[in-house]
């Protein structure tokens, strides 16, 4: 089997989104006005930051991606420092998995991010971090632990690390530790991030099922990169949906629509 890694770019941005796109979503409307905004998001980003994503091909056939920026330019991560590469995501397609090609895109970030690359103008990239959450739809941080990511005290998401040139890290990073924090309002927000193509989907979801719950409640959406103000206000590092002020993450999907009805209900 020939495997072949490319950067993103303008040429290619389709093939990153087609990686991640199962046979069955493809007629879905919401899904698909989410493909357009990851999209536009992949474009800025390599536009403005430069290219942040690898893309494996097989037989020209887009298989398996990553996806990353440095953190200093992720809005909703309030640090100061500027060595620190943050992994939004790896994916490979299901039939292709186990034969060696996430291993692969990993291994092209980590070699890129030792050399001098564009990526890191005013310093070299000293760590590449990931989230330790898992999510529904979202398991990959067992994969980075198995692959020497290791457990650190920082904030959760970006609480796997691997350190490029030390064993041992001098110092954590600077991103407040405790978060969602709760806070006083009435109706929904649901805080979303460009990075993943799932977003509208998600988000329709469940403004169907609060609307069903409680018809007339308001609901929001807030994007985390457009909109960084309310999620660096409530420590907000991933996407999450907050109920009259509470957030409820989506570890479990039953968990999840049961503590919405509840607190919508409360
Ligand atoms: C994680 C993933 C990228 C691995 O890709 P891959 O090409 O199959 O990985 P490799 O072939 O390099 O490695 C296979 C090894 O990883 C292990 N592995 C695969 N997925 C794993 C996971 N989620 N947790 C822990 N180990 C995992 C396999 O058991 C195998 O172990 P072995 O080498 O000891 O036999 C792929 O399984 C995947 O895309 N999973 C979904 C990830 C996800 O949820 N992404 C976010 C959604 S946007």
């Amino acid at each position: 089997m020939s495997v072949e890694i490319c950067g993103l770019s303008e040429d290619n941005v389709d093939d990153a989104l087609a990686v991640c796109t199962p046979e069955k979503m493809r007629d879905i409307p919401s899904y698909n006005e989410g493909l357009k905004v990851r999209r536009e998001w992949l474009l800025q980003l390599y536009r403005t930051v430069g290219p942040c994503c690898k893309i494996t091909y097989t037989e020209n056939v887009p298989v398996g991606m990553i996806q990353y920026t440095p953190l200093h330019h992720i809005p909703y991560f309030p640090t100061k420092r500027k060595d620190i590469l943050y992994v939004h995501c790896i994916y490979v397609k299901k039939d292709l998995r186990e034969k060696g090609i996430g291993s692969k895109l990993l291994q092209a970030v980590i070699d890129e991010m030792k050399k001098p690359n564009p990526l890191f103008k005013t310093e070299p990239c000293r760590v590449i971090v990931t989230t330790a959450r898992e999510r529904v739809g979202f398991k990959q941080p067992s994969y980075f632990v198995l692959k020497s990511f290791s457990r650190t005290a920082d904030n959760i998401d970006v609480g796997l690390a691997y350190w490029l040139f030390e064993t041992k890290p001098k110092q954590g990073l600077d991103i407040p530790v405790s978060g969602p924090i709760q806070v006083v309002e009435q109706g929904v927000r649901i805080f979303s991030s460009p990075a993943c193509q799932y977003r509208t989907f998600w988000s329709e979801k469940i403004r169907k099922f609060v609307d069903e719950v409680k018809p007339n409640t308001k609901v929001d959406e807030v994007n985390l990169w457009t909109q960084p103000e309310e999620p660096l206000r409530r420590r907000v590092t991933s996407p999450v949906t907050y109920v009259n002020g509470m957030p409820i993450p989506l570890l479990d999907p039953d968990k999840f629509w049961e503590t919405i009805r509840t607190k919508l209900l409360a």
